[in-house]
């Protein structure tokens, strides 16, 4: 087998089998083809595409290079969830304990955030004593005994991805539907879920900020997932605002708790139960969708998915009386209000600015290796649609330096204000399950 042979036939626009498929994944991730003849096929499938049939044989080539994850001796069927990621995004928090209050179990592995805000692992790390250094069988015992365990990523998965996708960011080929879903759903293949719940964002704050292209994107991701065995769904949500109220470390894990409590800010309770439900289904916890969701309002109600919350963080070591005393968190050392210039409804929240003004006061990280604050970032006072009087507050930022004033201004022009009632954005645009 000839690279140029598959490289000329991909150009010319003709499906490529699951040889072919192979013979370049595995040469390319051995070294032995060079970067310019996978650049040149990167192209030719940005221009000609991929059939359904070879996304799936792409992924799983993919998932083929590297190391996967074994769930098997963790009883239950493993239901992950995936979001395209956004601003403020609590939801892993939330739903890990609630998801696992009803039985289904929840072994996530996680990463540390690179813009905006840190990852799951930089957020549960602001609760004291929370570590995820745990030994494969402490993982599997953790998970099997309480249903809920977080590990740090380790291992050498889907180098394939990892080396195309450093390719593609600098040969004009990221924005390919059939790349990005292959190389979303093969990390999440090799990291050994059964089934996957994906949270698709659109919007200002998402990486796809169209709905249409939101939507391809997820019906993508689905076929792959469903092709390559793994019972996959897509929700679609909004993106263009922040979610919920708090954007920074610390700010979201109390946020999380207080949505664990059934006082948590009505749009991200709605996508929590949402994307909950689904996966509860997927266990096969639930028969439909509506009686998951009333088993979940029910554990936010009653109490149950808060005791998860603080059982998972006490069996991984964390002190969970923090989750009791809030005060316990980081917290930053000084507390400024963004007062709105004039009256009106707020109309406007722009995410991806907001999300770049909290990794300016340090919650997120500018590149992989900054430090980042834990004690730091934005609590939104206003959503979109919300009525707000001058000198109102907008925001508080948290902050551990008063040299704010270039944020600020980052944030007012974040914000819009209009004379005309708003309406508060759609917040669920639709579920994909083929
Ligand atoms: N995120 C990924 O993991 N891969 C892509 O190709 C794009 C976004
Ligand atoms: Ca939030």
């Amino acid at each position: 087998m000839r690279i140029t042979d598959i490289i000329e036939k991909k150009r010319d626009g003709n499906e490529l089998t699951k040889d072919e498929i192979d013979f370049f994944v595995d040469g390319y991730t051995k070294g032995e083809i060079p970067d310019y003849q996978i650049s040149a096929l990167l192209m030719a499938i940005y221009f000609q595409d991929m059939t359904a049939k070879e996304r799936a044989l792409l992924t799983s080539a993919m998932v083929e290079s590297g190391d996967q994850i074994d769930l098997s001796a963790i009883e239950g069927i493993k239901v992950d969830k995936h979001s395209t990621g956004g601003v403020g995004d609590t939801t892993t928090l939330i739903l890990g304990p609630l998801v696992s209050s009803l039985g289904v179990p929840v072994a996530k592995m996680s990463g540390r955030g690179l813009g905006h805000t840190g990852g799951t692992l930089d957020k549960l790390e602001s609760v004291p004593g929370f570590h995820i250094e745990l030994s494969n069988d402490e993982f599997i015992n953790l998970v099997n005994n309480n249903k809920l365990a977080v590990i740090g990523q380790s291992g050498n998965l889907t180098p394939a991805d990892k080396k195309m996708y450093s390719l593609r960011d600098v040969t004009g080929t990221v924005n390919s539907i059939a790349l990005i879903a292959s190389s979303i759903m093969s990390k999440k293949i090799a990291s050994g879920a059964d089934a996957i719940v994906l949270d698709v964002k659109t919007g200002a704050g998402a990486f796809m900020k169209k709905l249409h292209d939101a939507e391809e994107l997820a019906h993508a991701m689905v076929s792959i997932g469903n092709h390559v065995g793994r019972k996959t769904m897509a929700v679609i949500s909004d993106m263009s605002q922040p979610l919920g109220y708090a954007i920074g470390n610390a700010l979201e894990v109390k946020e999380a708790i207080k949505t664990l409590q059934g006082n948590g800010p009505k749009d991200l309770t709605e996508l929590c139960l949402t994307l909950g439900s689904r996966m509860v289904v997927l266990a096969k916890q639930a028969e439909t969708i509506e009686e998951a969701r009333e088993k979940l309002t029910q554990n936010l109600a009653n109490g149950q998915a808060f005791a998860q919350f603080k059982k998972f963080l006490a069996s991984q070591g964390g002190d969970g009386s923090v989750a009791d005393n809030t005060d316990l968190l980081p917290r930053s050392k000084w507390q400024i209000d963004l007062p709105a210039k004039k009256s009106g409804y707020v109309s406007e929240i722009i995410a991806d600015r907001i999300g770049k003004a909290a990794m300016l006061l340090g919650a997120g990280r500018a590149t992989k290796d900054s430090e980042i604050d834990l004690a730091v970032g934005i609590m939104l006072q206003k959503k979109v649609g919300d009525q707000v009087k001058q000198d109102e507050p907008l925001l508080t930022l948290h902050t551990n330096t008063q040299d704010v004033e270039s944020v600020k201004e980052l944030l007012y022009s974040s914000i819009a204000i209009s004379e005309q009632p708003v309406k508060a954005p759609t917040l669920i645009y639709g579920t994909i399950e083929d």
